[in-house]
């Protein structure tokens, strides 16, 4: 694993904008793998401006969902899949063709996420897949004890996770209990892992995930079973490793 300490969230931002924009001039059609969240908002910011500039033709790139959550009707605005097409696939001059995401609104969800599963192997697998952490070393939706072989399932949030995500919805009761998430064993299987984290309130779980034993508890310690996985971290995130 590698671990680069920046001195704030924009310059993680410029930093792997800049890795996204090598590997899509090397492989235009590359698939990338997005997270949601306030963390890679830089990142995104960065990558755009990068296309709107020239630095880049992203064109053929091609956008994959993390995780989603379940039952949000469709088109509510905090819904994964419109996150992604307004923060992403939108400003990256990018079309709904170029997008792909579980069905957070299946009826069968169960198959909704077995479907997304081989979706993303049938596509090629993904590239790149960009990774925030939550406060209790979640990735994607994989909550603390999810198997570190995880497929892409359904998963109830943890009463924490709710609360850190309530701030996008009008009231905590909002915040819906159930969420699609990649497995760990999925998340895996992409090429490079780049896990972005900004903040003090990220230190712990970073320190966890970077230096602590690779556990279930923990479920951003995975990384370190990866053979090409890149932790970028500002220095408040860093201080505790
Ligand atoms: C959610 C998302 C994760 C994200 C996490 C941290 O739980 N499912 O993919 O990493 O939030 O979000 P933030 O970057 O806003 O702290």
């Amino acid at each position: 694993m590698e671990v680069v300490i920046v001195p704030d969230a924009v310059a993680g931002g410029e930093l792997i904008a800049e890795a996204i924009a090598t590997l899509v001039r090397r492989k235009p059609d590359a698939l990338l793998g997005v997270a949601t969240g306030s963390t890679p908002l830089p990142i995104y910011e960065a990558l755009a401006a990068k296309v709107r500039s020239g630095a880049v033709d992203a064109s053929r790139a091609r956008i994959c969902q993390l995780d989603e959550y379940v039952g949000l009707p469709a088109g509510h605005p905090e819904s994964y899949r419109s996150v992604v097409l307004r923060e992403v696939v939108e400003p990256l001059g990018l079309g709904e063709q170029s997008f792909m995401g579980p069905d957070g609104a299946a009826e069968d969800v169960q198959a909704a996420c077995e479907a997304y599963d081989r979706a993303l192997r049938e596509a090629g697998g993904v590239d790149l897949q960009l990774l925030g952490i939550g406060t209790d070393g979640h990735i994607g939706f994989n909550e603390p004890c999810s198997s570190l072989a995880s497929r892409t399932r359904i998963k109830t949030l943890t009463q924490q996770t709710r609360e850190d995500n309530a701030r996008f919805f009008d009231s905590l009761a909002e915040v819906p209990h159930h969420v699609i998430t990649q497995g760990i064993g999925t998340i895996l299987e992409a090429r490079h892992l780049v896990l972005l984290a900004t903040g003090e309130g990220k230190a712990d779980a970073v320190a966890h995930a970077v230096e602590g034993p690779v556990a279930a508890l923990v479920p951003a310690s995975a990384l370190q079973l990866h053979p090409h996985a890149t932790v970028v971290v500002d220095e408040a995130a860093a201080a505790k490793l």
